[in-house]
């Protein structure tokens, strides 16, 4: 009885909760794909999207929605941003593994995770402190040790960590805040959609003659609240 036992739970299929990782991770293959017909070319860029669990991100009642190309509500009015975002901003920083980067905008931690993979050490703050507590926590508990996430207004930086090699906004201010240009590092770049209802996503590479501005793609993200509201 007891051998007949055994060998039933030797043989017997994955667990309920075995299928439902190898289905998430087909959807991810699958969403990663897409990602590459649609331009995304960064071995490592690509990996990253292919390790980090979206639907961990993403609260139950969207779960099932996890790994569509398109961005979901998370509470607060704001957003999980849309996969082909998250890497063709990633891939837009041309991270090689040594930087320090600076997130305004942590949302649900999601790029961040993704960013983690890219780079030493992310920095994120976000002003909703709901959503900063939820995804300080997910982060810890997903192991991932070189995020630091911090509750606040993003306007004004981290001082106290700069100079930052890439700084990414994941909320659209009207004109990019100073401070953040201030602690980009000599030779960093920066990420940052601006404007009003469509936005343009601006890249600024500093050097020591110039900071040269590039629009890359049109783009709609939540506005930056807190001080960036008070900008004309
Ligand atoms: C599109 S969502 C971010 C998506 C996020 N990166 C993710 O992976 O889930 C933009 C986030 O920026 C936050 N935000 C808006 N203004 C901010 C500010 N001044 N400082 C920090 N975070 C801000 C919003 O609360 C929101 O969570």
């Amino acid at each position: 009885m007891t051998l007949l036992i055994a060998i039933l739970f030797l043989s017997s299929p994955l667990s309920c909760q075995q299928q439902s990782e190898k289905s998430w991770q087909e959807q991810r293959l699958k969403l990663v794909e897409h990602l590459e017909e649609k331009g995304i070319t960064d071995a490592a860029v690509l990996d990253a999207m292919r390790t980090v669990p979206r639907h961990r991100f993403v609260p139950a009642l969207q779960r099932s929605s996890a790994y569509a190309d398109h961005p979901l509500p998370i509470g607060h009015g704001q957003t999980i941003s849309q996969p082909f975002i998250v890497a063709f901003m990633s891939q837009a920083l041309k991270l090689t593994g040594d930087e320090k980067v600076l997130e305004i905008g942590t949302g649900s931690g999601y790029h961040a995770a993704v960013l983690s993979l890219l780079c030493d050490q992310v920095y994120t703050i976000e002003i909703v402190p709901e959503l900063g507590r939820s995804a300080k926590k997910l982060i810890a508990e997903m192991g991932y040790e070189n995020i630091e996430v911090k509750i606040g207004d993003g306007y004004q930086g981290w001082i106290k960590h700069a100079p930052f090699d890439a700084i990414i906004l994941t909320a659209a201010p009207k004109k990019i805040p100073q401070p953040l240009i201030d602690q980009l590092n000599l030779g960093g770049r920066l990420l940052a959609p601006v404007g009003e209802g469509w936005q343009e996503l601006v890249l600024l590479e500093k050097t020591e003659e110039r900071l040269k501005e590039t629009n890359l793609l049109p783009v709609v993200f939540v506005p930056m609240t807190g001080e960036a509201e008070k900008m004309k």
